[in-house]
């Protein structure tokens, strides 16, 4: 961090869900597949989805409102709005843009987008962070939303059974007390193996000239390749995170992970020595939320007494690009 930096506080956190509950069960109607089949796998035994007009816009809206309301915010007061989100309704107008409207946050502030799949919510938190160090702004709203739904291959069964939908957000500010309640944050890539999981838009070269090959429009995944790659690094990665903030992973309360699979949880978890009661996982109600994983695991944790705040608690996440990330927080009392 840069010297002088001011320190960030995390204000208020917020997640929102679809009403509409897809089990296990109902895939079948759709593949050849079975509970004890996806269950055993992933540990999801059911996810929401959106139906009708709902989108990650509408979620992130949603979930945007509850942080403000938490932060003690007004929309006045918001200075800029990032949105990370790789399965979004449309490309642009970006979602950052069309949420400044729902909420009335001032129209001559910045808003916009960034993609970086599961990863977004800590990728967004560190550009959020850097503003607010450098004291170029003071409020920040971040939202990560994805409706990876309506971007699957429903006919794909290896994949489709992995995603829900959901949106989280996050009010971070200048920090007045001095206490920074980033204690670390890293984010890395590696898009030499960008191909394992990647989704297309569709288009076509202009008609006087040669197309191109047609590509698949749907959220493409090799899942094994995925799951070698996350097994292999992740454990490691979040052991470093801890050493390099000079920490032990018993100083830490809480253990907050991206729920792409609990398998990779356990791992992570394993390599922590961690018990049950310090990892949250919510995987088995809502798959794999994307960017929103983190926060909706997050609060829905504290929701349920889970965790219990004025703790630390480690977030990390990993999804296309590859990308992956993690941040050791504080976690104050009533953001949430
Ligand atoms: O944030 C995004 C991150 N993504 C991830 O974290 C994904 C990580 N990867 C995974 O979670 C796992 O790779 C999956 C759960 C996606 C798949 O599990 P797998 O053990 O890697 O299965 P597989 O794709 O290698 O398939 C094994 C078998 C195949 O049958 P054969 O060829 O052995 O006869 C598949 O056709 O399982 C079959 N299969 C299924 N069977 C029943 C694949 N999907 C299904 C299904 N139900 N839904």
């Amino acid at each position: 961090m840069i010297n002088n930096a001011i320190p960030l506080r995390i204000a208020g956190i917020g997640y929102s869900v679809p009403e509409t509950v897809v089990t296990n069960e109902d895939l079948t109607k759709l593949y050849d597949t079975s509970d004890e089949w996806i269950y055993t796998r992933t540990g999801i035994k059911e996810r929401r989805l959106v139906s009708g007009n709902e989108d990650a816009l509408s979620l992130g809206v949603d979930a945007a409102k509850k942080a403000l309301d938490k932060s003690g915010l007004k929309p006045d007061d918001i200075e800029l709005i990032i949105v990370a989100s790789s399965a979004p309704p449309q490309l642009y107008p970006a979602i950052g843009c069309r949420i400044q409207t729902a909420l009335n946050i001032p129209n001559n502030i910045p808003a916009f987008d960034i993609t970086a799949a599961c990863s977004g919510l800590i990728y967004a938190l560190s550009i959020a962070r850097g503003y607010i160090a450098s004291g170029m702004y003071k409020n920040i709203l971040l939202v990560a939303t994805d409706n990876n739904s309506r971007l699957l291959d429903w006919s794909d069964r290896s994949c489709s059974i992995l995603f829900g939908d959901g949106a989280g957000a996050m009010v971070v500010t200048a920090s007045d007390d001095g206490v920074d309640d980033i204690i670390s944050l890293d984010i890395r890539a590696d898009g030499s193996i960008g191909d394992i999981i990647q989704l297309n838009l569709q288009g076509k070269n202009c008609p006087l000239v040669e197309q191109r090959e047609e590509s698949n429009q749907y959220i493409q995944m090799n899942g094994k390749e995925v799951y070698r790659f996350v097994a292999r690094v992740l454990p490691e990665y979040v052991e470093n995170l801890i050493a390099n903030a000079n920490m032990k992973a018993e100083d830490i309360d809480y253990l907050i992970p991206h729920q792409a699979n609990l398998r990779i949880i356990q791992a992570v978890q394993e390599r922590l020595g961690y018990a049950n009661e310090k990892v949250v996982t919510n995987i088995e109600k809502y798959g794999n939320t994307s960017a929103a994983s983190i926060p909706l695991a997050l609060v829905e944790g504290v929701e349920k007494g889970k965790v219990k705040l004025g703790a630390t608690a480690i977030l990390t996440g990993f999804g296309a690009g590859m990308t992956w990330g993690g941040c050791i927080v504080r976690l104050r009392e009533g953001i949430c």
